[in-house]
């Protein structure tokens, strides 16, 4: 008999919970700005001994944000109230960074401000530069991006210590520049070329690409249509509420830990191939697919096998087609027009899609392209090797993460600590090693070895 109750009359603000042989147990509700309801279980289990359950925190509400929006029945996904779309063509990356962290879009004098700052600190300590030659030739660059960037915040202990308005500035001016600047030499050291140093008279993009592609002698001058695709990549990858990395780094931040520890963090929890990976592993996946020579019907026949999952498909929260992942395919496609180029992988991933939309596996599970399925494509017809695609992802990422790990911090919330129903074995009395099964065996049982004395 099912007698647990969740009363939740529209008209008021108090969700009541009858539960078995206890007084309802009424909740406050929260009701967002754009009409999203949330019951507070804050005082649950010091009222009632119940906790929530919810694997994948799918249904369950870490916090509340001013931040992004994200309507994933309907492809929605706005920053600061400004829809996606309207951004990526208006808006440039460091106009978007500004405005996710700071709530409003910047005056002139704030624009520039925060780009000088940029300027300002994107070298890194020449200290932090031979930290570079520690690690091997075939690191991974997301491996060597979150340990530069926690060793990045020992050469400024100032800024770790004192979090005020200036020094939160120049921490995330900081953090925000010498990604790029890490990324791009991670990059060069990878190939075994010589590192080149940032330029102070380009832009935070142009900048980025001059590092990664220069070499001595041979300037690099990105074309408009790679320099405008590359830009879209970076604001449509800029925020995306409370995901797997974001919400790392809010975890991580409510424990104290600092703007670089935190999002060190955040950038190990993107790299997994579920998350910020996928980029990478979508394009591995159309790679074999090309190469096998199979049928893109084969393949889809494999995928609703449950052999492998179709990378860059399929989201926890978009249940339509994700808002971003239209830009780019747009984005890609005037990339390939403009430049002429042609790219046999593009052909692949539009027959996938196409195949894909109209089965009905993937009609009935809602599974539509992710931002992932044609960001990788845009990176590889710019030139971004595949290994670098995730910290790609990471440096559009870092706004969002600086703006969550402020509005964290200021917030004053407490330490997260979820709690968990325990299923492992009750209490028992501890075993002496001569009493364990197996100790009768042909090896003998040399307790005095076994223990270490
Ligand atoms: C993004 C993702 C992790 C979301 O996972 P989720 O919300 O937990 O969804 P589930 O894993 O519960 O999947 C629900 C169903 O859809 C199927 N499914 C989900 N994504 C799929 C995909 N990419 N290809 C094939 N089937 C998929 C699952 O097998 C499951 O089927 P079932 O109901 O028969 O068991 C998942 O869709 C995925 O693995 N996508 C590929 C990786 C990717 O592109 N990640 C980038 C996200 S931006």
């Amino acid at each position: 008999m099912d007698m647990t109750q969740v009363n939740v009359p529209a008209e008021t603000q108090t969700a009541t919970l009858h539960l078995p042989g206890q007084p309802p147990f009424d909740m406050a509700v929260t009701v967002g700005t754009e009409n999203e309801h949330a019951f507070d279980v804050t005082q649950l289990r010091s009222n009632t001994g119940y906790i929530t359950l919810d694997n994948g925190y799918g249904n369950t509400g870490s916090c509340t944000s001013a931040i992004t929006y994200i309507d994933g029945d309907k492809g929605i996904l706005r920053y600061r109230g400004y829809p996606i779309e309207q951004l990526a063509v208006n808006s440039s990356f460091v106009e978007v960074a500004w405005l996710l962290i700071y709530g409003e879009l910047p005056t002139p004098q704030q624009l520039r401000r925060f780009r000088q700052l940029l300027t300002e600190h994107e070298m890194l300590h020449e200290g932090l530069r031979h930290h570079f030659e520690g690690f091997p030739p075939s690191a991974h660059p997301m491996a060597m991006l979150s340990a530069m960037i926690n060793a990045s915040s020992c050469y400024h202990p100032e800024l770790i210590e004192n979090d005020d308005e200036e020094n939160f500035m120049a921490s995330a001016a900081k953090l925000m520049s010498k990604v790029r600047t890490i990324a791009a030499f991670s990059f060069k050291k990878s190939l075994g070329q010589p590192i080149v140093y940032p330029h102070p008279e380009k832009s935070y993009c142009r900048n980025f690409l001059h590092m990664m592609f220069s070499i001595p002698y041979a300037p690099y001058e990105p074309s408009p249509e790679v320099l405008g695709a590359f830009m879209k990549f970076l604001i449509l990858h800029a925020d995306h509420e409370q995901n797997c990395s974001t919400s790392t780094v809010r975890m991580v931040c409510s424990s104290g830990a600092n703007l670089f520890a935190s999002v060190a963090a955040g950038v190990c929890a993107l790299w997994g191939p579920l998350h910020g990976g996928a980029n990478q592993s979508a394009i591995e996946m159309l790679q074999k697919i090309y190469a096998s020579g199979e049928s893109v019907k084969t393949i889809v026949e494999q995928v609703k096998e449950k052999k492998f999952r179709l990378m860059g498909f399929g989201h926890r929260v978009y249940k339509s087609y994700d808002p971003r992942a239209i830009i780019l395919k747009q984005a890609l496609q005037d990339l390939l027009k403009r430049t002429g180029q042609e790219d046999p992988l593009m052909d692949i991933a539009m027959e996938l899609e196409e195949v894909a939309l109209t089965d009905d596996y993937f009609i009935s599970r809602s599974l539509y392209p992710n931002v992932d399925f044609y960001s990788g494509l845009i990176l590889r017809n710019i030139g971004i090797p595949v290994n670098m695609f995730t910290v790609m992802f990471a440096i559009g990422r870092i706004p969002g993460w600086i703006a969550h790990w402020y509005e964290q911090r200021r917030s004053g919330g407490r330490i997260f600590r979820p709690r968990q129903v325990y299923t492992g074995a009750t209490e028992r009395n501890y075993l002496s090693i001569e009493e364990r099964n197996g100790c009768a065996n042909d090896l003998g049982c040399d307790a005095a070895y076994l223990r270490g004395i």
